[in-house]
């Protein structure tokens, strides 16, 4: 049988519970329940490091996939590089080159390269950030090589401007110029200009070497020279320009032979037209 709670023990009961609601420390009776409540809905839905260890392993299967559709054809579909009968490179092996050489070639937009040419070049970018970190994590699960660079060596405030042109000077300026303006190498390569470049993509430049630069591994520049270096390049990008135009910086004299030129001409061809048309009337 069923009984309804009636007579003097609901009545108490009832009364029991609008006490304990005006109890002055109900408030924080309530607070700490809620807080318990948060805390266990937290450590239920928060990321276990299983649950970590499976999206890495899920940006992996991403890369692998984008690699298949994006850079096998190049590079095989392990990665493991494509020859041709004649023994030229249709894309190298990209075995043990690291997350750093991926995030710098795709981020820089040199990969997909369009078609086998002298040098990759830059091009708009093809992937959003997260696949080039999918491709990346694909590349370095293939063998060990060098990672992305540690934030802390990015940070161009930190870094020793007059050191870093001194290491800039003897490392780099033979083939990229002493201000980083580039310049020709044999075979119809070059070495690009520097200005503009991110410092994520120089510092990864450094460790992987692409094309006829050579690597400079943390025994040759620590990281801390990299960063001084990168610091460096960052602060001839803001020093004013001598003037004019960006022509390779060759100084006011050669900027102002060009505009004695066009101005010559401008002028030669309104005399000729104002003779051409007189001469018609
Ligand atoms: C049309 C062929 C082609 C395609 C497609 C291509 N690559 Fe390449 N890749 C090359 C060639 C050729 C080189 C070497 C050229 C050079 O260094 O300038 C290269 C170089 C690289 C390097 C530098 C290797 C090193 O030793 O530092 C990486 C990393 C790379 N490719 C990644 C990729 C990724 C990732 C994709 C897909 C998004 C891709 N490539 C698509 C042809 C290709
Ligand atoms: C032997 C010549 C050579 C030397 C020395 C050299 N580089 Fe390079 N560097 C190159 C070439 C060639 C490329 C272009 C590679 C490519 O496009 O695949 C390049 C590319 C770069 C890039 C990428 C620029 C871009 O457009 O994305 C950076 C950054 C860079 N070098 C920095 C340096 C620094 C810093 C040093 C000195 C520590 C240095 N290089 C030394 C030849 C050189």
């Amino acid at each position: 049988m069923f009984s309804t709670p009636t007579g003097r023990s609901g009545r108490t009961r009832r009364r029991t519970l609008s006490t304990w609601r005006r109890h002055p420390l109900a408030a924080v009776f309530v607070l700490i329940a809620m807080l318990f409540t948060t805390g266990g809905a937290y450590a239920a839905l928060a990321p276990k490091s299983e649950d970590l260890q499976a999206a890495s392993s899920t940006k992996i299967q991403e890369g692998k996939e984008l690699f298949a559709i994006g850079c096998a054809s190049c590079h095989g579909l392990g990665g493991e590089g494509q020859v041709r009968e004649d023994g030229t490179v249709i894309g190298p092996s990209l075995i043990g080159v690291g997350a750093a050489a991926v995030d710098f070639q795709v981020g820089t937009g040199r990969m997909p390269m369009a078609a086998p040419g002298a040098q990759a070049q830059r091009k708009p970018v093809a992937y959003t950030d997260a696949q080039i970190e999918a491709l990346a994590a694909y590349v370095a699960s293939l063998a060990p090589g060098p990672e992305l660079p540690e934030e802390q060596y990015l940070d161009v405030s930190e870094g020793n401007v007059a050191r870093g042109g001194q290491l800039f000077r003897t490392n780099c300026a033979q083939c990229h110029n002493t201000t980083g303006q580039g310049g020709a190498l044999s075979m119809g390569k070059f070495a690009p200009s520097l200005t503009g470049v991110e410092p994520k993509h120089m510092y990864e430049a450094m460790v992987t070497g692409p094309q006829a630069m050579p690597v400079f591994s943390d025994e040759t520049l620590t990281p801390e020279d990299k960063q001084d270096i990168i610091s460096f390049l960052k602060s001839v990008e803001e020093e004013p320009n001598p003037g004019g135009l960006g022509i390779g910086r060759v100084g006011p004299v050669a900027e102002g032979l060009w505009a004695w030129l066009i101005g010559i001409g401008l002028l030669i061809g309104t005399a000729t037209w104002v003779v051409t048309r007189s001469s018609k009337s």
